[in-house]
Parts: structure tokens; C-alpha cells; sequence
């Protein structure tokens, strides 16, 4: 009987992991994601992040080498990662992209016929790939994750998968949703779901068309959520991928801050930094730099929830991490890349213009093209030495230091110790929380079911989350 039960129990969980599979798959089926026109020619370097060098870079700091390269997993790769990361990866190493949807890969094998180095496609679960990574002893030197967790029915398997086939000294860069910052958000998806508005039920172009003329006819009548669909910017209201994406998914996960920082260590991972896109932790040691830092992961884990309640946090977790306890930084075993290769790859890349983000803030708009490439080369340059950065560069100015040293565009090991301590440090003592409008109700006398009920809870929902 206790036999029947677990394996009923069992075969529902199985039952509800392939249903959430099959939705998400239809979604990205008919919306691949981000979307981009096919003729589009992205600027890729703005993708630094995403590339397994970044990552290594952060990794290295402290050891003074650079971890080797090997092949790369994009897991969830969507329909322009894979041409981004092609773009960044050494030709030697093989660039793995998994996705459920077969058009998201269609489009993104389109994009990388033309790239140098070879490109993988499978149209596969993660879990199941992984699995068979395992069977043929089948390592990764990095592993990119962006958006694609949190919409697993269990990601810790997955998290778990991806350690396991993560090589010595391997690196995981990932993006998971900051839930408690999307309430709002959370709380227009209830309201489409309770009446029956879904890419799922209805025809999905009209679906999502139908949902942003809801929010439209909402922004004119409740000054919160004017302000919160100003923030999200016409570019998601107005991209049918992107509206899907956001308010008629049929899988997204609601988990806390600390139940995510928590599944990566527990699976052996080690933090090497936050990405923190906005701005929005300046009253914090450097986040991207934890390398060194004695910081444990529950310090780290309130001081991110702390702000994300009362809304100083807003952007999604972006976070790398190592793997831990390894004592020789090794990657794919059966690929040895050859170094001088690699360093010649880097240096075409210096031929491109640096990531727009490096300058795009208040503390680093000011600088010359000049000092632009002088940054950008160090950050491309192969050798400790051909990386170190004079003063000059960032202008003298020790905010633009801090900030580009929280950008990414300056690693400890090209500075001085008192340069270093300077970027390390918090840029100021406290961020004020953001002031919001108020939401006006939006529920009328007479209106009828089920948009009565829906628009109900939709009310409260809006008001807690101004709280
Ligand atoms: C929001 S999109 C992000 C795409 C891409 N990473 C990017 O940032 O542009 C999430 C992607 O994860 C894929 N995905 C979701 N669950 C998956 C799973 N279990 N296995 C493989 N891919 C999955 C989806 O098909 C979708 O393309």
C-alpha cells in the first residue's frame, strides 16, 4: 500500500513537471524570446557578461591566472544568447545551447551560421540534458542561465545537474527573477488568469494585445500603476514576446531572495558577485567583487531582501558563482585550449566599441573615447601586466572608479592596493527607498463576474504591495 502511494505520488509530480514544460514550451513556441528582428545586427559586446571570460576573470582574481577556457552550456538559450556568447567564446570551444522551443533555436541557428567556432543546438529539457551529459562524461567549463529557472517546476534538480557537470574551477552565471520586487506584477498575472486572459486559452497575438489595452485603460485610472508600466517602457508593452513573457506566462516561480542563494550553495557553489545592473546597492561593498570577501551567504542573502522589501532593490538577481573546494582550476578536460589562440581572439574584440552600460551613468558619462578604449583594452588585454590601469583612465575621479569596478569594467588585479580598496568600498552610506503613487481601486459598481472578483483582488493585491 505505502509502495502505491509514493508511486502515485510520484507519477503526479512527473504529470505536473511535463504539463509546466509543455506550457512554457507552447509560450516560447510561439513567442520565441527576446524577439529581436532576425536582420538585427545586436551589439554583442554589450553581452560581456554572459561570456565565460567574465566570468574566469572574477573567478581568477586573487589567484593571479586565468582559469582555462573550455566548452560553454547556454542553458535556456532563448534566440540571441547563442549568437552572443558565439561572438565572446574562443573558436576552439564548442558553444551548447539547450532550449525547449524549437523556434528560439531555429532563430538562433540562423543568427550564428556565419560565426566563428562551433555552435550545438538541442531542443531538450535542461534536466534531461544534463543527464545525458552525465551518461557520456560530458563537462563545462561555464554554464549561462538568464531568465530560465524560474520558470522550471524544480530547479534545484537543475541546479544541481548543472554543478554536477560543471568542471574544476567551472563558473555559472544566472539571472532569476527578484520576486518580491514583482508583487505588482504578480498581481496583474492573477487578475489575466482569473478572467480567463491567457496565451494558453485564447488566440495568442490577440492575447497579448488584449492585456496591454487593459493596462493601458489601468494606467489612465490608478497613478501606481502608471508609474510602474512607465517603468517598464513601451519596448515590453508593445512586444507581444515580451508582454507574454511578463504578465501571461503560464509559469513563473514566486520564491524569496534567500530560498535561491540558498539552493546554489547547498549544491557546492561559492559567490563570486552580484551584477548590480541599476545601481541599487551602492550602500554595500563593492557586490561584484565577493571573490575575497568573508561575507556568508545569509549576510548577503537579508541585506538583499531587506532592500527588496522596502523597494531599494528592484533589478533581478544576477549573480556568478564558482565552484567551490576544487584546489586546481581546470576546465573540460578533454579540450585543452591553446592560450595563445585565445589571446588572439581577444584582441579582435578590441576592434569593437566597449559595453554601452560602462557609461552610462552619472559617474562614468563624462569620459573621453579615449579613456573608453584605454579601459576597454585593459579589460580585453591578455596578462597581468598588459591589464594594469593607470588613474588617467577612469579620470582621477574615485566614483567613476567605484562604479566601473561594479560594472565589471575594472578587476582588482589591475589596480594598486589603494585603488582597490577604493573600488571595494561602498560608493555611499544609505539609498533612500523610492516614493510611489497611490493606486486608485479599480473595481466599479456593477461589474459583472468574473472580472468582479478578479479586479477585487487585484485592488488589494496592488495596495499591499505600495505597503
Ligand atoms: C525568458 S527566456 C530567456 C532566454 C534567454 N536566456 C535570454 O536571456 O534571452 C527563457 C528560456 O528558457 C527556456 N526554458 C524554460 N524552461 C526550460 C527547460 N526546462 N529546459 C530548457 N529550456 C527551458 C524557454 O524555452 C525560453 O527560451
Amino acid at each position: 500500500m505505502g509502495d502505491i502511494t509514493i508511486e502515485s505520488s510520484k507519477s503526479q509530480s512527473l504529470n505536473i513537471h511535463s504539463r509546466i514544460q509543455e506550457n512554457v514550451a507552447r509560450l516560447y513556441n510561439q513567442f520565441p524570446y527576446p524577439n529581436y528582428p532576425l536582420l538585427a545586427r545586436p551589439r554583442w559586446q554589450d553581452g560581456f557578461l554572459a561570456s565565460s571570460y567574465f566570468s574566469r576573470r572574477l573567478a581568477s582574481q586573487g589567484c593571479g591566472t586565468c582559469h582555462a577556457a573550455g566548452d560553454v552550456l547556454v542553458a535556456g538559450c532563448g534566440e540571441i544568447l547563442p549568437y552572443v556568447i558565439r561572438k565572446w567564446e574562443d573558436p576552439q570551444v564548442s558553444v551548447v545551447n539547450i532550449d525547449l522551443s524549437h523556434r528560439s533555436l531555429a532563430r538562433a541557428r540562423l543568427r550564428t551560421l556565419m560565426s566563428r567556432g562551433k555552435s550545438e543546438f538541442h531542443e531538450m529539457d535542461i534536466v534531461a540534458f544534463l543527464d545525458s551529459c552525465h551518461t557520456k562524461g560530458r563537462k563545462f567549463a561555464h554554464i549561462e542561465t538568464f531568465g530560465m529557472l524560474h520558470h522550471m517546476a524544480d530547479p534545484a534538480t537543475a541546479v544541481a545537474g548543472m554543478v554536477r557537470q560543471l568542471a574544476p574551477g567551472g563558473t555559472i552565471r544566472l539571472m532569476v527573477y527578484n520576486s518580491p520586487a514583482r508583487q505588482w506584477i504578480h498581481a496583474l498575472q492573477d487578475y489575466f488568469a482569473g478572467i480567463g486572459l491567457g496565451i494558453l486559452n485564447d488566440a495568442p497575438v490577440q492575447a497579448t494585445r488584449r492585456a496591454r489595452d487593459v493596462l493601458s485603460d489601468f494606467a489612465a485610472r490608478s497613478p501606481f500603476l502608471a508609474d510602474r508600466l512607465r517603468a517598464v517602457g513601451t519596448s515590453t508593452l508593445n512586444n507581444p514576446a515580451r508582454m507574454a513573457d511578463t504578465f501571461l506566462h503560464p509559469h513563473e516561480l514566486r520564491w524569496p531572495i534567500g530560498r535561491w542563494l540558498e539552493i546554489f550553495a547547498s549544491a557546492g557553489l561559492k559567490l563570486l558577485g552580484i551584477f548590480d545592473r541599476y545601481g541599487e546597492l551602492d550602500d554595500l561593498v563593492n557586490p561584484l567583487w565577493l571573490e575575497s570577501s568573508t561575507l556568508k551567504i545569509e549576510t548577503i542573502s537579508s541585506a538583499l531582501a531587506d532592500r527588496a522589501a522596502d523597494r531599494r532593490f528592484e533589478g533581478n538577481l544576477e549573480l556568478i558563482w564558482v565552484q567551490d573546494g576544487q584546489e586546481e582550476p581546470r576546465a573540460n578536460q578533454d579540450k585543452t585550449v591553446n592560450n595563445n589562440q585565445h589571446g588572439d581572439h581577444l584582441k579582435r574584440l578590441k576592434f569593437c566599441m566597449p559595453p554601452h552600460i560602462w557609461f552610462d551613468f552619472e559617474e562614468t558619462r563624462h569620459l573621453s573615447t579615449l579613456c573608453r578604449l584605454r579601459i576597454w583594452h585593459a579589460f580585453l588585454a591578455e596578462g597581468l601586466d598588459a591589464r594594469k590601469i593607470a588613474a588617467s583612465a577612469w579620470g582621477n575621479d574615485p566614483r567613476t572608479l567605484q562604479r566601473l569596478a561594479r560594472l565589471g569594467a575594472i578587476f582588482p588585479d589591475q589596480l594598486d592596493s589603494a585603488h582597490a580598496k577604493i573600488a571595494a568600498a561602498p560608493m555611499t552610506e544609505f539609498m533612500t527607498p523610492p516614493d510611489f503613487p497611490d493606486h486608485a481601486p479599480l473595481a466599479q459598481d456593477g461589474d459583472a463576474e468574473p472580472h468582479a472578483s478578479a479586479i477585487r483582488t487585484l485592488d488589494e493585491a496592488l495596495n499591499k504591495a505600495i505597503e
